[in-house]
């Protein structure tokens, strides 16, 4: 018998408690936020998604673990079960423990990249990005083309193109610093990648002798899609086909604040000695000792066991099903998103709900306000706010997409918190036409999105 509830795996223990607000009060936070709300104060906020990283909710174990935490400087006991863990799942020698995944991207593409070199992914996130073209670098995104259509159900919008792929390392032959392969594909959707697109990607950078970088955060999360969406995997534990894909990478690069259910730490392993006494010595300098890295004994002792918990059936179960229930609800109430439904957020078509308000006015800053006004609901625009430029003329270049994220934190809200957010979706639709475009007053040369002051038009 199968019920259609999809319940939360776990009772609640410990509650954190929501402040709620008025229409009224929030339209003044929001001014005072100068429309962006970054600059909101948490208090302000009722259902917060604007990230799902660091935003987990720990378990018993890892508090219990967090109790035999060893702070020893060398050599600790936490070092060892975050060491055994990490090398036990990725199959490499040398793990080094970083306090976030963009530390370890600063240390890996900073040592590979420099002037002249070339990194290639399905999409580069934005810090993974940010961390190659400081480094000198130039960074290519191939995602498969079937990532255009919002509409179709392919299931692997995550993918790499690989014809692409093969061309560019034709072409920059020497010169390319690595393949990153991002599961799931966090700018492209939070779309999974298959296991037969990575296995292609891994054979040319056989052929090519290029490195293959695993940017991993969300692997538990793609290798539910595996099991249940491509054919060969539906027996196999979704441990079993992470590990498969590790398998195939000479290393990854870890934001543990995703899929390892922590609110602060990050890793980066490689199989390559030489590679790695290299990268050891700017996390040295740069993080902490090689025990340790970026990170308290209590951090590692949380990683070792939410890397496990993780891969659990029931979690994984319902963290797809739940962020798919908010998909479909909004699907249902005919907002445009992106479909499939990704594994850690939904993404919304503002330039779709709102087709009154013109690029260069933001529909998706437009929306990100609209929902916080209307329901206290905190999101993330991923549009021209986030990444349009001017041209000479400061005319704007616009984003190739104007979406808003609403990333699900992993086991904090309940079934009824979604409801909500469906709720206040309802009434986002009802007025759609009385939503305004936003003119943006102060902003900074990089990275504008997170400091940016807007008036309302
Ligand atoms: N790679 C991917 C795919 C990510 O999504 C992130 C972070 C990072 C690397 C960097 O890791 O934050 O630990 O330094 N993504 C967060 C987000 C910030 O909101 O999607 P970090």
């Amino acid at each position: 018998m199968a019920f259609k509830t999809i319940i939360e795996p776990f009772r609640i223990k410990t509650v954190e408690p929501l402040k709620m607000s008025t229409v009224a009060e929030r339209r003044k936070y929001l001014k005072a936020a100068h429309y962006n709300p970054f600059l909101l104060h948490s208090s302000q906020v009722i259902i917060d998604m604007l990230t799902d990283s660091g935003t987990s909710a720990m378990s018993q174990n890892q508090w219990a673990a967090i109790m035999q935490a060893d702070e020893s400087y060398a050599g600790a006991q936490s070092w060892e079960r975050f060491y055994s863990e990490v090398s036990d799942l990725t199959g490499c020698e040398f793990v080094l423990p970083t306090h976030q995944g963009r530390a370890a991207e600063r240390i890996l593409y900073g040592y590979l990249g420099g002037k002249g070199k070339v990194f290639i992914s399905n999409t580069h996130f934005d810090t993974t990005r940010a961390n190659i073209e400081f480094s000198g670098a130039e960074a290519f995104d191939i995602p498969c083309r079937e990532s255009e259509d919002f509409d179709s159900d392919y299931p692997f919008k995550g993918n790499m193109d690989v014809n692409r792929l093969e061309k560019l390392l034709k072409q920059h032959k020497k010169n390319v610093a690595a393949v990153i392969m991002t599961v799931t594909n966090n700018s492209g959707g939070g779309q999974p990648v298959s296991m037969a697109n990575m296995e292609a990607v891994a054979a040319l950078c056989k052929k090519y002798k290029v490195l293959l970088i695993l940017d991993c955060c969300r692997i538990a999360e793609n290798a539910w899609f595996i099991r249940h969406k491509e054919k060969g995997y539906a027996d196999k534990s979704y441990r079993a086909i992470a590990k498969k894909m590790f398998d195939m990478a000479d290393g990854s690069i870890m934001s543990a604040k995703k899929d390892a259910l922590v609110n602060m730490g990050g890793f980066l392993t490689l199989r390559d000695k030489k590679l790695a006494d290299a990268c050891m010595g700017l996390l040295i300098i740069t993080e902490g000792f090689s025990t340790y890295g970026g990170l308290s004994g209590r951090d590692m002792e949380a990683v070792a066991v939410g890397l496990r918990e993780v891969f659990d059936d029931d979690y994984l179960n319902y963290r797809i099903k739940s962020t798919s229930y908010l998909g479909d609800h909004l699907r249902a109430l005919d907002i445009p998103i992106m479909y499939p439904t990704g594994g850690h957020a939904v993404y919304v078509d503002a330039a779709k709900l709102y087709p009154h308000i013109p690029v260069h006015q933001y529909p998706g800053q437009a929306l990100a306000c609209a929902l916080y006004t209307l329901g206290g609901v905190r999101c993330v625009e991923i549009g021209s706010v986030m990444f349009g430029k001017y041209d000479a003329k400061k005319k704007l270049i616009p984003a190739r997409h104007e979406l808003v994220r609403l990333a699900i934190p992993r086991r904090v809200y309940t079934q009824s918190h979604i409801d909500y957010v469906v709720e206040v979706f309802q009434e986002v639709r009802r007025t759609r036409e009385k939503a305004k475009g936003l003119k943006i007053v102060y902003e900074q040369p990089f990275l504008r999105h997170f400091t940016a002051k807007f008036v309302e038009l």
